[in-house]
């Protein structure tokens, strides 16, 4: 892990990026904020009262650190103009109602919801990226950007991937280094869905893992021989999505559907896929569904001792990336350079 990250961070000082951080009312966000200016490889703007952030922090020099209080921004009116333009006849699902009547009500939203604030500030390119989710829920961190900022051109779905690394190599993954999507937001993608994940995760692999991606499109069966899903019609789900990626990403190495032994053994991916050039060599790796992807990230995490670094959003038309609850500073800290890196 410490040299894949330490990695990141140089290739992520390079670029200089500016990344919001919504929450100054933790104090592992404010420490974070402060590494991460020390070790110089992002700028950070931390949003919340700065005499308040200090008198909670004593003891954490914010110097370098650009702390804004939405409150007192003069910008504040703008992202509230743009929040209701952006957002403009949508209706809220619980009320039945315009989910902003006006553009007073949206700063009022603003002013309360600081993830959306962050979603703003990076939709009017004042910051790079943005970095949440220490003291607030996936769907909080999240809804904002997929609200106002969108998914990139050509991807239809925003989803998540975690960057796998082996205690040490093995000979069914010899890079030590592996991806599994999406582990953690989607919770029961259709095969175009699962198309965007393989080819957002193919980009994770290659722009933020460093390995060169051959992406297998995983299943209970192998090139049809479980095809008698009735349940869920999982078989030709991931058949389908097969056809669909390499429709829209012609170059990109991605077979499927594959058992996770065919895809990974090369004498079980020989004997039931002898003419692919994914099964018994991948390392990208994409489930049918969150159950599958979660279930199995953890199995590798407990079980094989991998360590799990992410889940890293991908497919979003500027980064955002969500923290767990659980997060230490450190883990906030890796999470910035990640953002940092996948910021154009
Ligand atoms: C991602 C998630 C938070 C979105 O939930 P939500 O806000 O209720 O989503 P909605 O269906 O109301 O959609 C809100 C908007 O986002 C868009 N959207 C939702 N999911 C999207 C996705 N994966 N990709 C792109 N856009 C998406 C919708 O199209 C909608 O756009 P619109 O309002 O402009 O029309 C939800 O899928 C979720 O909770 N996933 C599981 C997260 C979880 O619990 N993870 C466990 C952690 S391990």
């Amino acid at each position: 892990m410490a040299d894949i990250l330490s990695q990141i961070k140089e290739r992520a000082k390079l670029k200089n990026k500016n990344i919001v951080l919504t929450e100054g009312e933790d104090a592992r966000v404010v420490s974070a904020a402060a590494a991460v200016v020390k070790e110089g490889f992002a700028r950070i703007t931390l949003l919340g009262n700065k005499a308040e952030i200090e008198k909670n922090n004593a003891g954490v020099d914010l110097t370098g650190v650009n702390v804004v209080d939405p409150k007192t921004d003069a910008k504040a009116d703008e992202y509230a103009a743009m929040l209701y333009k952006a957002r403009e006849g949508k209706i809220n699902k619980k009320t039945g109602l315009p989910e902003y009547a006006d553009i007073e009500q949206a700063k009022a939203a603003i002013l309360k919801d600081y993830a959306m604030y962050g979603a703003l500030m990076l939709k009017a390119g004042i910051v790079d990226g943005m970095v949440s989710g220490a003291c607030h829920s996936t769907a909080n961190t999240l809804r904002p950007g997929l609200q106002v900022i969108k998914t990139a051109a050509g991807v239809n779905t925003v989803s998540s991937a975690f960057i796998m690394i082996a205690p040490a190599p093995h000979k069914y993954n010899p890079d030590g280094v592996a991806v599994f999507a999406d582990c953690a937001i989607n919770i029961e993608p259709d095969a175009n869905q699962l198309a965007d994940i393989a080819i957002s995760s193919a980009e994770t692999a290659k722009n933020i893992a460093g390995i060169e991606p051959r992406v297998a499109m995983l299943s209970f069966s192998t090139k049809g021989s479980g095809n008698d899903d009735k349940y869920f019609k999982s078989v030709p789900k991931m058949q389908e999505a097969t056809r669909i990626a390499k429709e829209n990403a012609p170059d990109l190495i991605l077979d499927g559907e594959f058992q996770f032994d065919a895809a990974t053994a090369p004498e079980v991916g020989k004997l039931k896929a002898p003419d692919s050039k994914v099964a018994g060599n991948a390392n990208v790796f994409i489930f049918p569904n969150i159950n599958a992807g979660n279930i199995g990230y953890k199995i590798a995490q407990r079980f094989g001792g991998y360590m799990a670094l992410g889940p890293i959003c991908q497919g979003f038309a500027k980064p955002i990336n969500d923290l767990s609850r659980g997060c230490n500073a450190d883990d906030v800290v890796a999470v910035v350079a990640i953002t940092a890196l996948q910021a154009e």
